[in-house]
């Protein structure tokens, strides 16, 4: 895999129109492009036949599905060819995750959310964790990576700190995608998220993925924020293979 391959770029943009700028700005620079709740809200599936028939990119549905067994098998089920990578909540248990995986066998890869990036331990505590898990959240992490894998995923997304435990506890196939990436060049003004690292420091960690969103969209220069991330993921690569 080429180190740009490793970068997924998030379309967190109002329309279609802004997304067009991006994907022809940063095509050559990205591996996969990232349609979540904002952009498929309003263009709805009609944007993802365009991204596969006229933009000719590969994307990842990041669609958070977090509902019943019947209902996520058949939001699921209408999910496009295109999409390399698709999320459901692991938190929704067991057989909600094995009906996701069934309903997209061998043409999607699914990733369980493990605990979201913006989450601290006050907030965990206060949605009734228990408090062993909400005072260390990478052990709850780890609690659903191995749930998500039991369940048949395809790999997790969590916080590029806790994507070596990840790995260690479920092998290197597992796939890790590290949002809440955020390079040391980088300042994101009203920053929402905690459990941060740099570009280096995840793909260093183990993540097999990166999504590097508000630090390149709202860069002066986009492509040459695209180029740092891209120069960090091979300096991490190297020294990841290094040590091993
Ligand atoms: O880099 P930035 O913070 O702008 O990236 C935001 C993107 O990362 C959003 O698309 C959001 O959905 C995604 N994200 C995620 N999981 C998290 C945190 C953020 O998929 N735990």
């Amino acid at each position: 895999m080429q180190p740009r391959e490793r970068l997924i770029f998030p379309l967190d943009v109002p329309n279609k129109t802004e997304a067009e700028r991006f994907i022809s700005l940063l095509k050559d620079h990205v591996g996969l492009f990232k349609v979540g709740l904002e952009l498929f809200v309003a263009e709805g599936p009609a944007f993802l036949q365009f991204l596969t028939e006229t933009a000719r990119v590969d994307y990842f549905l990041d669609l958070k599905f977090h509902d019943i067994p019947a209902t996520v098998t058949s939001a699921q089920a209408k999910i496009m060819q295109g999409a390399k990578l698709a999320t459901v909540h692991v938190d929704q248990g067991r057989k909600m995750l094995q009906a996701a995986v069934a309903s997209l066998k061998n043409r999607v890869k699914v990733l369980g959310v493990t605990v979201l990036t913006h989450l601290g331990p006050d907030d965990l505590e206060a949605l009734g964790i228990a408090s062993r898990y909400a005072k260390d959240p990478s052990q709850l992490v780890l609690l659903r990576a191995r749930l998500a894998q039991a369940a048949g995923c395809d790999g997790v997304v969590c916080a590029g700190m806790e994507a070596r435990a990840v790995k260690a506890a479920c092998g290197p196939e597992f796939l890790v995608v590290c949002p809440a990436i955020r390079p040391a060049w980088a300042a994101v003004p009203g920053d929402d998220q905690q459990r941060v690292m740099t570009p280096y420091e995840a793909i260093k960690a183990g993540a097999d993925y990166i999504v590097v969103g508000r630090p390149i969209r709202l860069a002066a220069d986009p492509v040459a924020a695209a180029r740092k991330v891209v120069a960090e993921i091979e300096q991490g690569m190297r020294d990841r293979s290094s040590l091993a």
